[in-house]
């Protein structure tokens, strides 16, 4: 490793300490301190008693998720989502998090996912259904509760498949549904996603007793899934972990950008009706498979776009595990870094105007158009997000059903009240005006 120059005590940064991602006020402080203090700075944790370094020249980023992502783990952050997740794929690290991840990774292929499509396409035709009983009776729509509980819908049947039905008669209603119900991520929730582990353990037992079933599913491929190197397969204690982690990863991100895209749609009228238009032309139902949805480049353009500029995902932790440079500067073993989705987003080195909702910036290949880690919502490297094909053809089926059957109108011109804790979200329910087209 060559000898930097500069030593940490040079790195800028502001003098009040402040905790990071730990209360509402980050997104806004960190606002003022990237436009002041450029892509590079350090602010004092008092909680920590330690800096942070906030990571913002996509060359770092690279570094610190890819070409030396083996000196990191991740960090600050782990140890509440552990809480309510265990040790899955999301918190675990090391050797251990390698061997899971490479168990879970086939259900995520692209031929697999495939396969999810009819799923996806039910839960949307279901709720167009619904939408157009709404829009003839001139009612709003709740696009934030629609979102999660659409979502929830997809995400909850693409893992249990045919047992959700079960699910719901043994146990009552659908006690996952509480990853939709509580509005915070506090302790009482995290309690009540443990208590969801019972259940699971319920179901694997059902499902090892009787393998003649088939099912299809992310929990039967995650049951059947192999290790490479022994051949074992996952404990009890493993799968509850997993499945818990998919439940609650793959939710709140996804509904996120589904109402974050519904927002920037009302706000663009343009961009609606061009996306309306060229969903009229993509077959309806069982012909939207994933590479129709793929291909569907109007689509794909504002979903991108609404993902740069609202990225549900958008504050990342690392922690190094020896000393590293970045930036040309030595940061010291167990220094946190933060690496922010929502800021690289915005950055101006790579982005021009970039607080403008412009689709087109996705219409070339993204290698001529710019730094690959300049756009990072699903994160990089090995660590990128597992779910990232799933969300965004569940994403783009969604808006290929409903932009051509529906128009959705904002209901008032206020500016939008955010909230950046775990995810970027509204911090109030988005009301949508819907008018059948
Ligand atoms: C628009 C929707 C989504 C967004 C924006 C998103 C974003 C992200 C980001 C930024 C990361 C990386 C975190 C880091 O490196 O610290 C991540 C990881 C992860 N995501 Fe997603 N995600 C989405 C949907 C999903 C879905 C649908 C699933 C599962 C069905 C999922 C499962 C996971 C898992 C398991 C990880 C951890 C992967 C690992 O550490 O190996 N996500 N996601």
């Amino acid at each position: 490793m060559s000898v930097p120059e500069a030593t940490v005590g040079t790195v800028p940064g502001p003098d009040e300490p402040f905790d990071l991602g730990a209360s509402e006020e980050s997104l806004e402080r960190l606002t003022g301190w990237c436009a002041r203090y450029g892509e590079f700075f350090r602010v004092y944790s008092p909680a920590r008693r330690r800096h942070t370094y906030v990571v913002l020249a996509p060359d770092d980023i690279k570094r610190v998720l890819v070409t030396n992502h083996r000196n990191y783990v991740k960090g600050v952050g782990t140890d509440q989502i552990m809480i309510l997740l265990g040790r899955g794929i999301m918190t675990s690290e090391g050797d251990f998090w390698h061997r899971q991840r490479r168990m879970l990774q086939p259900a995520f292929h692209r031929r697999v996912l495939d396969r999810f499509g009819p799923a996806i396409r039910a839960v949307n035709a279901e709720y167009a259904a619904r939408w157009a009983k709404r829009a003839q009776r001139g009612e709003p729509i709740n696009i934030t509760e629609a979102a999660s509980e659409l979502t929830l819908d997809i995400n909850l049947s693409a893992i249990f498949g045919r047992d959700l039905p079960f699910i719901r008669e043994r146990f009552g209603r659908n006690p996952f549904d509480i990853v939709h119900t509580e509005a915070n991520r506090d302790l009482r929730f995290a309690y009540r996603i443990r208590s969801l582990a019972g259940i699971v353990r319920e179901l694997i037992a059902r499902r090892r007793a009787d393998p003649s079933q088939e099912h299809f599913d992310f929990f039967g491929l995650a049951l059947g899934a192999r290790d490479k190197d022994t051949g074992a397969v996952m404990t009890e204690k493993e799968l509850v972990d997993e499945v818990l982690t998919l439940v609650v990863a793959g939710h709140e991100t996804t509904a996120s950008a589904l109402t974050w895209t519904w927002y920037q749609l009302g706000r663009h009228p343009q961009f609606q009706e061009w996306v309306a238009a060229s969903a009229a032309r993509l077959p309806d139902g069982d012909g939207l498979d994933l590479e129709r949805t793929e291909e569907w480049h109007e689509g794909q353009q504002v979903i991108k776009e609404s993902l740069r500029l609202c990225p549900p995902g958008w504050m990342m932790t690392r922690r190094t595990l020896e000393p590293d440079v970045l930036h040309g500067v030595t940061l010291p073993r167990g220094a946190d870094v933060f690496v922010s989705p929502y800021f690289v987003h915005r950055h101006p080195g790579h982005w021009s105007d970039a607080e403008r909702f412009e689709p087109a910036r996705f219409a070339e290949a993204p290698s001529a158009a710019r730094h690959r880690f300049a756009y990072i919502p699903f994160g990089a490297g090995p660590r990128h997000c597992i779910g990232e094909n799933f969300a965004l053809y569940e994403i783009a089926v969604h808006f290929a059903t409903m932009a051509r059957r529906f128009r959705l109108l904002p209901i008032d011109d206020a500016p939008p009240q955010v909230e950046a804790r775990i995810n970027y979200r509204l911090r109030s329910d988005l009301m949508m005006r819907i008018e059948p087209r």
